[in-house]
Parts: structure tokens; C-alpha cells; sequence
């Protein structure tokens, strides 16, 4: 998979992709992650990437051309999947998505900051809004961070074994059950009698139980799906 990630602050969105489980999805070439920083596709002297909107109003809106030269010219190099618009007004962003559209093989992202782009571009250009929550943050940089991650992790080959997708919350509409790790008692505090049992499937049914106990308390709206 390769992400090109449009941004007026490559500097903020840098850290998340040298640690981890992020940093060794790119040594191991599963992912490439290419930065553009927008204000290299301005033709004005001041590298001016915002202006006034029309019609009046507090808050400057992203300009259209460069936006258009930037997409323009990754779309002239290679097909896109998606071209994928960070906003607060976009789809919630769900696991769903994510196992999506972790199987695309090259996604543009464009992170909207001040008021958020002309219309134009999300008229012509994109193919896909999403948020990651009913939230407003200070720019697309930390969404879209969260975003490749979701969808990173599930690239086939990017977690091991131990750190499987496959036992995720909401991987299956249901919470995860309560995990716990040694000792198996903590001052009088025990750890569940089945976990230490070795009884894998009656380990099985008490964890599918308390994924379903989970949910119903913490997330009911999930088991309506
Ligand atoms: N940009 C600002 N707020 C956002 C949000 N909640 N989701 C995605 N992009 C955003």
C-alpha cells in the first residue's frame, strides 16, 4: 500500500510513523508513506495556501489550485483507490472502514485546516470524507494519523501473531473481554479461576461471554448491528 498524505504541516504528522508497529510496516516495505507539503504547489510568492471566503465570514478557507496542481500531479503518476478528505462533517470512521480500506492499494490524503477547503475541491477531487469522531480538531494532520493507523495495522504481515487484529474490539460488532498477565494474584486482587484453568475452550466461551456482558453494559447500541 502506498499513502501520500497533503498537509500544510508534514511536522506534525511525522512521529506516528517512526515508532512501532507504523515504523515496522514501512522497514518491512508493506507500506510507503510520502509527505506533501501543500505550500511546495503555490504560485505565489508568499506560498499562500488560504484566502478570505466569499460571501464574508470569520476563518480562511484552503484555496483550490494548490490542491488541484498536488493531486493532479500524484494522479499523473499512479490510479488512486481513494482521495480521502480529513473533515469533521465527513462518514465516522469505523473499524469497517478501516478493514476496507486496508486492502486499497494507493490512498491520498488531503488534511483540511482553517475553516477547511472550497467546496470545489471536495466537489471534483475527493472520493471519500471521513472524521474520526463529533469533534473538531485544529487540522486533518492527527485525524488522519489515527486514520493510517487503523488501517495500517490490518495490512496483511503488519501484526504478528500475538498482536493479532483478529481479537480487536469490534472486529465483530463486540468488545473485547477483560485480558489480565502475571501475577496471578495482586495484593488479594485474583485474576478469573478459568484463565489460569489451561481448559482452552472453556476459556473460549467465558471470554465470548464477556465480550458479549462488555457490550451490552459499556456499548448496546453495537449489538444492534
Ligand atoms: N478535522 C478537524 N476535525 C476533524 C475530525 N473530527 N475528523 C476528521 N478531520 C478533522
Amino acid at each position: 500500500m502506498r499513502i501520500d498524505i497533503i498537509t500544510v504541516l508534514p511536522e506534525l504528522l511525522q512521529s506516528p510513523f517512526e515508532a512501532s508497529i507504523l515504523k515496522r510496516a514501512i522497514e518491512k516495505e508493506l507500506v510507503a508513506i510520502h509527505f506533501h507539503n501543500l505550500r511546495d504547489y503555490t504560485s505565489n510568492k508568499y506560498k499562500q495556501v488560504d484566502d478570505y471566503q466569499f460571501g464574508g465570514g470569520a476563518g480562511m478557507v484552503m484555496m483550490i489550485e494548490p490542491i488541484d496542481k498536488c493531486i493532479s500531479s500524484l494522479k499523473a503518476e499512479r490510479a488512486y483507490d481513494e482521495i480521502i478528505y480529513m473533515t469533521p462533517d465527513g462518514e465516522t470512521l469505523t473499524q469497517t472502514t478501516a478493514n476496507e480500506l486496508s486492502l486499497k492499494g494507493n490512498l491520498i490524503i488531503l488534511c483540511g485546516h482553517y475553516k477547511g477547503v472550497d467546496q470545489r475541491v471536495r466537489d471534483h477531487f475527493i472520493t471519500r470524507e471521513i472524521s474520526v469522531g463529533d469533534y473538531v480538531l485544529s487540522g486533518g494532520e492527527l485525524a488522519a494519523a489515527i486514520l493510517c493507523d487503523a488501517v495500517i495495522r490490518l495490512i496483511p504481515g503488519v501484526l504478528s501473531n500475538e498482536t493479532s487484529a483478529l481479537t480487536d474490539s469490534f472486529q465483530d460488532n463486540l468488545l473485547a473481554p477483560p485480558i489480565y498477565t502475571r501475577p496471578a494474584e495482586y495484593k488479594g486482587w485474583k485474576v478469573p479461576e478459568i484463565l489460569l484453568s489451561g481448559n482452552t475452550p472453556k476459556i473460549d466461551v467465558w471470554r465470548e461471554a464477556e465480550s458479549l456482558k462488555r457490550t451490552s453494559e459499556k456499548r448496546p447500541d453495537l449489538l444492534d448491528k
